[in-house]
């Protein structure tokens, strides 16, 4: 393949939420063990490296406070969807994280957002939902409701590709799909049943598809802005695929919050 011509970037804005009381004290996913202690210095610092990695290349990144009983909080793209400046909540599958979803919504309302829906039915926010420019795609099968799927359709007015994940270490979409730029992706297909992997081989026959190791590395678990793609530094199988497209890759070490099942988009929330 010929390398394609340098990507164009787009300036966005991302909201996180610093991992000041992150720890794994329960298990809601295969990643997370309570027994594996946390180094919770060195989670602080991988996730600061982000937060200014984002801000070194002309992104914004608003931050949430922080809740001491909510450990998972660092996660912060399950706690809404943002599109077109019209936000959708999230109603978590767990206990565990079911306040953060208020804490979201808050911040919206308090930030001049008058567009925020509570939803009827479970969703875990940008963990389930991925926004091209032509659909909304949206995972099922751990997590959102597959009723959460009409209820984005008509809030948002865009079609929802509901998407069947089947293999539990990949519980939320963006930890197995990944949008590139506009309507291109790059996911596992390992992590999809074979009618998903069916539909997303039609909609994406370009596709840039992982590898097994890339994506147990949770590289699909990660951020673009159309021309840098920051991910986790150990999915080194994506690397050259990412610059033969025109991307640049942006490896990064967030080795610490992986204890939680979460990785690059995991800790980021976009606010489209
Ligand atoms: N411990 C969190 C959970 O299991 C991790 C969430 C990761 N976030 C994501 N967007 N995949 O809910």
């Amino acid at each position: 393949m010929r390398t394609a011509a340098p990507r164009t970037a787009r300036s966005r804005r991302f909201l996180m939420c610093p991992p000041t009381h992150f720890k794994v004290t329960y298990s809601i996913n295969p990643w997370m063990d309570p027994a594996k202690p946390v180094d919770l210095p060195l989670a602080l610092t991988q996730w600061e490296d982000l937060r200014d990695r984002y801000r070194a290349l002309g992104h914004s990144v608003e931050e949430l406070e922080p809740r001491p009983d909510l450990p998972d909080m660092v996660f912060a793209a399950n706690g809404a969807t943002v599109v077109q400046g019209r936000v959708l909540g999230a109603r978590f599958a767990h206990p565990q994280r079911a306040a953060e979803a208020d804490v979201h919504r808050e911040w919206f309302r308090s930030h001049g957002y008058d567009e925020v829906r509570e939803p009827e039915h479970i969703n875990e926010g940008e963990g389930d939902f991925a926004v091209t420019d032509s659909w909304l795609l949206a995972g099922r099968g751990f997590r959102s409701s597959p009723l959460s799927h009409p209820e984005a359709q008509e809030y948002f007015g865009r079609p929802v590709i509901g998407l069947d994940l089947v293999d539990p270490r990949y519980y939320h979409l963006d930890t197995a799909l990944c949008v590139l730029d506009g309507d291109e992706v790059m996911y596992y297909p390992g992590a999809f049943s074979p009618g998903s992997r069916a539909v997303l081989e039609r909609l994406f026959p370009d596709a840039l598809v992982a590898s097994e190791e890339d994506a147990a590395a949770l590289g699909l678990n990660a951020v673009s802005d159309g021309r840098h793609v920051l991910l986790p530094q150990a999915a080194v199988g994506l690397f050259a695929p990412l610059r033969e497209r025109g991307f640049e890759p942006i490896g990064m070490d967030l080795g610490e919050l992986l204890k939680g099942g979460g990785s690059v988009k995991c800790c980021t929330q976009e606010l489209r």
